[in-house]
């Protein structure tokens, strides 16, 4: 048994130094790059209501959420950094479509209401994503996990919070809440990927301790959590097969337009351009300060020198 496989199966960390087989680092690099792009991706359509909020405190509360996710990204880009992968390279292969991001960020935010329910259903998602990779084998994808879901739940908060402010406000803002869960619902299902059967890279992430629950799995963790939660809040999921399975224990639900989570990963959703459009824009408007930062660094060390 290699010293690698040894780790793995002790359940102890692979740390950065570590040998490890090439399809382990290749395949640790694309999650988390994709995951990292998420993030960054992420901030862009509740990001297009900082300056719409209604309220200072509201503004506050959105601004600091955003201004986290930037954080996640960074965090995660250092992370694949420590397996040899270079940021700008990750950058130009995420703007030239040669790397994904979550599906879920191409859809439109509509009105407010719509940050309350990312807030609550996609942040919730993430989380039941994102818990257990605080364990996942390779050690500083984990330990930035740790910190990342304490923030997650923040977010998520927030955003049932707001929404729990406007169920209890006009018929017209309870009607703005509904309409946003119906529009949230089925794309929020869709960030677990796709069915257990249909999903080839999962046994060996499986195996490799990078994963730790099957897609489906963690669908109905979150199915069951957020029906409790969505009966708190007096919305109604958009399911007819949506039911309580006494047999299982858990919820049954109905199936996910599987073609459209195709379409919209393939690039052909409803905000994909703008969202890589956007991200490439912002890439050149910073290059001078990237230029800057180096030119600084590199001086610096003649000076220590
Ligand atoms: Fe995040
Ligand atoms: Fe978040």
């Amino acid at each position: 048994m290699s010293d690698f496989e040894d780790t793995i199966a002790r359940d102890q960390r692979i740390e950065p130094g570590d040998a490890m087989p090439d399809g382990y680092r290749s395949t640790m690099i694309r999650q988390i790059a994709q995951h990292a792009h998420s993030e960054i991706i992420g901030m862009q359509p509740e990001g297009e209501w900082i300056t719409r909020a209604p309220s200072l405190r509201r503004k506050a509360i959105l601004l600091a959420k955003v201004q986290d996710e930037a954080g996640h990204g960074l965090y995660l880009y250092s992370a694949a950094e420590t397996l040899g992968a270079d940021r700008g390279d990750l950058t130009r292969r995420l703007i030239e479509g040669r790397q994904k991001y979550s599906s879920i960020f191409n859809y439109p935010t509509l009105t407010f209401a719509d940050v309350g329910v990312i807030g609550w259903l996609v942040d919730g998602a993430a989380i039941c994503n994102q818990v257990p990779l605080c364990r996942s084998s390779y050690g500083p994808y984990g330990r930035a996990m740790i910190r990342i879901c304490k923030e997650e739940s923040f977010h998520q908060r927030q955003g049932y919070e707001l929404l729990m402010t406007m169920m209890g406000g006009t018929p017209g803002q309870r009607a703005m809440v509904q309409d946003a869960v119906n529009r949230w619902w089925w794309p929020s299902l869709m960030m677990f990927g796709p069915p257990d059967d249909r999903s080839p890279n999962s046994a060996r992430s499986m195996a490799w301790k990078i994963k730790r629950h099957s897609n489906d799995e963690l669908r109905q963790r979150y199915v069951d959590m957020s029906v409790p939660q969505a009966e708190a809040l007096g919305v109604t999921l958009p399911d007819d097969e949506l039911r309580w399975n006494a047999d299982r224990g858990h919820y049954d639900f109905g199936t996910p337009d599987w073609a459209e989570l195709t379409r919209v990963i393939s690039g052909d959703g409803p905000c994909n351009a703008a969202r890589i459009e956007r991200r490439r824009r912002a890439d050149e408007d910073g290059a001078w300060v990237r230029e800057a930062a180096a030119a600084h660094a590199r001086k610096r060390e003649k000076v220590v020198v």
